[in-house]
């Protein structure tokens, strides 16, 4: 089987010598060098270069390299019927739900306000919620929302979800739709987003609905950065409505060495390192999913390219 590997950011060889452990007749081919564009079938894609996915007049299938898609659906080349598959690893997730509990924690246990203290060479102990009175709001309850939310569960914390259609979870309530979003927001002292970038959640972390949450409320955006609107944070920071914020992306990657959320004392950033893509772990699934595709099988974890996720 032969198939080309799109990407400005991912290491070809890395790729190449996984996939060839779990599929050694699979001929993976970089861009540009494919060969005969007519003679590939399948591409596996992540920040493509820009154009390569249109010179490939005969793709019948894309795999994503990477669980959120939406640049990959914005890609003007590709075409209208091919599938898009994307990556679901469960190392990913459980190195989604392990970022999730640290910077949960870290807020639960007031890590911001110790190393202010610190700084100020204040020994002060602070009063200690038990996890319990802590409410934490997911936005997103699929795959990694539903890992991170069983995760907090564990730890004692009342956690809840929300998500676009009802979801039934073990044990972790959950809202849904635009009332089902008010609902979740006024119940989150810490509100994680965990959501896909669509046209409908563009934009989600906003002055209205950090107005909506309780005062003093922080947030973690492990999503993608332009969930937020980070204008609207740094003003909500400022007027104490947020407490504090944990933000693992960011609208412009990497962020611009003059970005005021580099040296603001209530923000802790990480370099969209939350969950990455490991070839190691996702040689296997890949493989997989290509030998489903080779044998006309039904093939898992497709994107619903109208609904943007
Ligand atoms: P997923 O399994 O597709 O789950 C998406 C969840 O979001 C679903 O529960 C879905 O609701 C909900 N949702 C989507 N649109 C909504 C809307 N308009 N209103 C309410 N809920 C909505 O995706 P996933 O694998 O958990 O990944 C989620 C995202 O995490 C990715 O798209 C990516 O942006 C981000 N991510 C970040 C990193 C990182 O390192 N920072 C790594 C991987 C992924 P339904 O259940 O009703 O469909
Ligand atoms: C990373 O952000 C991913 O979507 O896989």
């Amino acid at each position: 089987m032969r198939a080309a590997f799109l990407s400005t950011t991912l290491p070809f060889a890395d790729w190449d010598a996984a996939l060839k452990e779990h599929m050694p007749e699979l001929e993976l081919r970089p861009w540009p060098g494919i060969g005969d564009a007519d003679a590939i079938d399948a591409a596996l894609a992540w920040q493509p270069p820009a154009g390569s996915l249109a010179r490939l007049p005969k793709l019948r299938l894309v795999h994503a390299l990477g669980a959120g898609v939406e640049e990959l659906l914005a890609d003007p080349g590709l075409a209208p019927g091919v599938p898009v598959v994307r990556l679901v690893d469960p190392s990913m997730t459980r190195a989604m739900g392990e970022y999730v509990q640290l910077q949960v924690l870290r807020l639960h246990r007031q890590d911001f306000d110790y190393r202010a203290q610190q700084e100020a060479g204040l020994w002060r102990e602070l009063p200690q919620p038990a996890p319990g009175e802590r409410r934490v709001g997911i936005l997103g309850l699929g795959v990694l929302g539903s890992e991170a939310a069983l995760r907090l569960k564990v730890l004692g914390f009342d956690v809840a979800g929300w998500s676009r259609l009802e979801r039934k979870q073990k044990g972790i309530p959950s809202f849904f739709g635009k009332d089902g979003l008010a609902a979740l927001v006024r119940r989150s002292d810490i509100l994680v987003c965990l959501l896909p970038l669509t046209r409908e959640t563009e934009n989600i972390l906003d002055v209205g609905l950090f107005a909506a949450l309780p005062r003093g409320a922080a947030i973690v955006n492990c999503g993608r950065g332009a969930h937020l609107v980070e204008d609207d944070l740094l003003a909500a920071l400022e007027s104490g409505q947020l407490s504090a914020a944990v933000l693992d992306v960011a609208r412009a990657e990497p962020l611009p060495p003059e970005h005021g959320f580099w040296s603001h004392p209530r923000i802790v950033l990480t370099p969209h390192a939350a969950a990455a893509t490991n070839p190691r772990t996702a040689a296997p699934i890949v493989a997989a999913a290509l030998r489903r595709f080779a044998a006309g099988n039904r093939l898992a974890n497709l994107v619903d390219r109208a609904r943007g996720y």
